[in-house]
């Protein structure tokens, strides 16, 4: 079955990275000249992907302004000869058929899918983070988009992160099945080190059956008093095959300072327009 919808939770708190996120929602924090929500979206439709959800929360409308028509802003720069760029801000627009919903209470990112259920129905769906940008060649949603469909599996996207990194993720207890895909049998959130069952980590991209929706729903608050994703995936992969394909390609968490400013200097270094400026003024520092 070909997907067509994605879902991208972006109501989380942003905590990290206060005091900026105290009037800016993390996914508008630019990335160099856009924000990072727009390489998340641009991400969904390279992948083939034509509807897409994005989960929010108050005080985050300026994501639904983003991705709005801007007609006086747009009037203003065709009135003064700059069709390009007016073009460009509508194309932001019409990238995709974007609807938006609200989390009311923020209780974990599993409360958060549960938001999507009416939007995906019966279909399969890919989860993006609003907060993991990735660069690959081929995108990593469409990594794992391929791998569902030539199996009809749910897929993860995994990484390998080392012990000292991993008590930050989840760990998977996983078998071999070909060449960058694996079975996962077990998944533990935030493992402490004697729990590490692998180095094998989901880390940001999904693709999920809507039987997802019944274990979320059944769950009860798991790590830090919230619905993980991780557990209800956990019960998932007990009554259905669950595919880890660990992916090619680049992962920016820009949700913490140091992710965001890795994901800045290494986007800048290849601006077309800044690139070349921005690699000369790094040597002379
Ligand atoms: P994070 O834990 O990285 O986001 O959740 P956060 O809660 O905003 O971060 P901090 O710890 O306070 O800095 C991963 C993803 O799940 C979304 C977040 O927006 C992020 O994209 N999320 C999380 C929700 O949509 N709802 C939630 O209740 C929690």
């Amino acid at each position: 079955m070909k997907v067509k919808k994605a879902v991208i939770p972006a109501a989380g708190f942003g905590t990290r990275m206060l005091p900026a996120t105290k009037a800016i929602p993390k996914e508008m924090l630019p990335l160099v000249d856009r924000p990072s929500i727009h390489y998340i979206v641009e991400e969904a439709v390279k992948s083939g992907i034509s509807e897409i959800l994005i989960i929010t929360s108050r005080g985050k409308e300026e994501l639904c302004d983003y991705f709005d028509y801007s007609p006086e802003l747009e009037a203003k720069l065709r009135a003064s000869g700059r069709e390009e760029e007016a073009d460009a801000l509508r194309a932001i627009a019409d990238m995709a058929d974007i609807t938006f919903i609200r989390q009311k209470e923020q209780h974990g990112l599993g409360h958060a899918i549960l938001c999507a259920k009416a939007f995906t129905g019966s279909e399969p769906f890919a989860v993006l983070l609003g907060d993991d940008v990735m660069v690959g060649k081929t995108p990593v949603t469409r990594q794992l988009l391929d791998v569902y469909e030539k199996t009809g599996c749910a897929t993860v996207g995994v990484s390998y992160v080392p012990n000292d990194q991993i008590s930050k993720y989840c760990s998977l207890d996983v078998t071999p099945v070909e060449e960058r895909v694996m079975e996962v049998h077990k998944l533990i959130e935030k493992p402490r080190l004697d729990q590490i069952m692998s180095n094998y980590a989901i880390l940001g991209r999904y693709v999920l059956t809507p039987e997802i929706y019944n274990m979320l729903e059944h769950l009860s608050a798991g790590y830090g008093g919230e619905i993980q994703l991780t557990d209800g995936l956990n019960a998932l992969c007990q009554t259905q095959k669950l595919l880890g394909v660990e992916y090619e390609g680049v992962r920016y968490d820009t949700g913490n300072l140091r992710g965001y400013l890795h994901a800045t200097v290494q986007i800048a270094l290849q601006h077309p327009e800044v690139g070349d400026w921005f690699r000369d003024y790094l040597k002379n520092l």
